[in-house]
């Protein structure tokens, strides 16, 4: 048997030692063992960083959806795949077992081939948390179609955006989406961004909300019908290992969002492999991630990781306040969760809150505690720790990224001693390297520098949608021969990792990572406004905000600055949507730049958190005076 579940210290060391000495050896004898192949590959690993170009288990044909739902139907067929917690407390859950799960999925599957959906088409699913978007992406992937999930709290423009750069031909959406007390209408999101998608031919509707919508004649159509007439057994599409299996965007800090390209067979080996040592996961455990499926956290640790091990999955479709701030509690102690998964932001809301809320629940169901999306910091851990694992839960601060497809560093729970604010030791196979500035490594133990990885695992995204150049970029063209992660981190004497943030100048609010541009070109399209410049400053439920430093037009001038503050942020509600509002927003009659024009954000930065007595190095700037008159001026 290989180590396909760590259960000691020791062993995480041997194995891990293992798994970079001979990666492909390790890799191989994982795959062979714990997953079902239509075809066995003919070369384990093949790579070059330069390209860059990434190949695992070339050869190997299978398809991920028999491994996640057809080959438990043997031993686990009436085991609950999926547990769908309601917005509504009053709504009962629904328990999918596995077989109904496979019925589902082949129905989904079906009505796709139906309407012209073949193997390679892109497939945009805009569907909030309910069991049709685990159904459909499953279905996706039982056909071969490749999903693309665009997150259901996007606006219009932002799907407008990723249905045409993926070419997507069909959308799958609902008439609305419940949120706390509110319902949103998603089917009048959709149909304003189809005015700017030609190739969308078809909009499958799921009735959610029951609200009255329109209903495009020869485009748009509701699902259950289709559903309810539909096959219910399909047969697999036999794919490829580098054949996609999903896009999912996330934002940069210049230009269009990325459309990170994720494929077949080593996203499957590691996510699952991953899912079981991370989360410890047990046979009858009932496991929740509290992440949308609109982040790969909820494609990797909801979806693939969790079934292709035959785990119980819980999906929530409501918000940690509602009906009031004890809701995560509740549905912990309803549905007996075992490891329970949730980002830092969510985890400072709810310690703000009274302590009876979590006291008054019974959380002794509860093993394993997860956090990721941001670093945690020091209180909301230990509040986490204490009053929610009550010191019996350990705690794994998990650091990875949408572009590497499964957690990259983690402590492996009842393994790793873990220590507030670390997310400790590279996972198995994972081999990190920090860097200086000058882009060489820095070996040795208490060193900070640029994180990079240096050797390729199975589900390290392969490309950028459309744009390989810009993957290469972005990636690897920084540290030659390394993947350069973007973030920086620390090494302490033991060899624990922690990660210190973005080294760009990406945002990360609420654990949505947020580039400036889009959100500067969102405020810019404002009538009264030249240029604008965001940051963000330290927050303590959002981790961070955005402060926005606004140039106004001279007819901009003479306008209420209230007035102006809101309709800034109604804009940039309407063109990214609500995520991205700005906490402060000053006007200012310049932005510090640097000769080649380009904004200095540091200056900025340091400014939005009050901290200028140290500037740093100011020679490079074209405009010296606009600092002082912005740090006279600021809020
Ligand atoms: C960025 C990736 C991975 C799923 C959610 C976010 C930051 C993520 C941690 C952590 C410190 C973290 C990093 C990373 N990040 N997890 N445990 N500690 N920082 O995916 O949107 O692709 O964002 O989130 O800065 O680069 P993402």
């Amino acid at each position: 048997m290989s180590n396909y579940h760590i259960k000691h210290l020791e062993e995480y060391f041997q194995v891990y030692r293992k798994s970079v000495r001979n990666p492909e050896a390790f890799w191989e004898e994982i795959a062979e063992e714990h997953f079902l192949w239509r075809k066995k590959w003919n070369k384990v690993l093949s790579w070059d960083f330069s390209k860059p170009e990434v190949k695992w288990f070339e050869g190997a044909q299978l398809n991920i959806t028999e491994n996640c739902i057809d080959r438990h139907l043997t031993t686990r067929g009436e085991k609950t795949a999926i547990i769908f917690e309601p917005n509504n407390p009053e709504e009962e859950a629904q328990h999918i077992s596995y077989y109904q799960l496979h019925d589902r999925v082949c129905r989904m599957a079906n009505v796709l081939k139906e309407k012209g959906v073949k193997k390679g088409d892109r497939v945009c699913v805009y569907l909030p948390m309910i069991p049709e978007l685990a159904i459909t992406i499953l279905a996706c992937a039982r056909i071969g179609a490749i999903h693309s999930v665009v997150f259901a709290g996007f606006s219009s423009n932002a799907l407008a955006t990723r249905i045409n750069d993926s070419d997507c031909k069909i959308i799958v959406t609902s008439d609305g989406s419940f949120r706390g007390n509110k319902s949103i209408d998603l089917k009048g999101i959709v149909d304003k961004a189809l005015e700017e998608c030609p190739g969308i031919e078809n909009v499958l509707v799921v009735n959610r909300t029951n609200s009255p919508i329109e209903m495009k004649a020869d485009r748009d159509v509701w699902l259950q019908p289709l559903l309810d007439a539909a096959y219910g057994d399909c047969v697999p599409e036999i794919m490829d290992a580098e054949d996609p299996l999903f896009i999912l965007y996330t934002s940069g800090s210049t230009g269009r969002p990325k459309g990170m390209v994720h494929t077949t067979a080593g996203y499957m080996v590691y996510t699952a492999y991953t899912f079981k040592n991370v989360f410890q996961y047990r046979e009858n455990d009932v496991y929740w991630c509290t992440a949308d499926i609109g982040w790969i956290t909820g494609h990797s640790y909801i979806v693939y990781g969790p079934l292709a091990n035959g785990a119980t999955t819980v999906m929530f479709e409501g918000v940690p306040s509602y009906p009031d701030f004890g809701r995560f509690w509740d549905v912990i102690e309803k549905h007996k969760v075992s490891q329970f998964y949730t980002a830092p932001t969510a985890i400072r809301a709810l310690a703000k809150q009274n302590l009876e809320y979590v006291e008054n629940r019974d959380l002794s169901s509860l093993k394993v505690l997860g956090s990721v999306g941001e670093p945690i910091n020091e209180e909301a851990w230990h509040w986490y720790n204490n009053n929610v694992g009550k010191k019996k839960s350990p705690i794994v601060d998990t650091w990875w990224q949408t572009e590497t497809g499964g957690i990259m560093i983690t402590p492996i729970p009842y393994v790793t001693p873990t220590t507030p604010t670390y997310a400790t030791l590279p996972f198995i196979g994972i081999q990190p390297a920090l860097m200086n500035e000058e882009g060489n490594e820095i070996k040795g133990n208490q060193v900070e520098g640029r994180l990079c990885i240096k050797f390729p695992w199975p589900s390290i995204a392969r490309t950028i949608w459309g744009d390989h150049d810009r993957y290469r970029d972005t990636y690897f063209t920084a540290y030659k021969n390394n993947y350069f992660t973007g973030d920086g981190a620390l090494r302490d004497a033991v060899g624990y990792y922690r990660i210190t943030g973005r080294v760009d100048d990406v945002i990360i609010v609420s654990g949505h990572n947020l580039g400036t541009a889009p959100i500067e070109d969102a405020i810019n399209e404002h009538p009264a406004v030249a240029e604008s410049a965001i940051v963000g400053f330290p927050h303590d439920v959002k981790g961070n905000a955005l402060y926005g430093y606004v140039i106004l037009k001279e007819t901009g001038e003479t306008r209420d600055r209230d007035n102006l503050r809101n309709e800034i942020n109604q804009q940039i509600t309407e063109h990214i949507g609500p995520i991205a509002k700005l906490d402060k927003i000053q006007f200012v009659s310049g932005l510090p730049k640097t000769r080649s024009g380009k904004i200095m954000r540091r200056i900025l930065r340091k400014i939005a958190s009050k901290d200028v007595s140290n500037l740093g190095d100011t020679s490079t700037l074209l405009n010296p005076e606009v600092v002082d008159e912005i740090i006279k001026d600021a809020l």
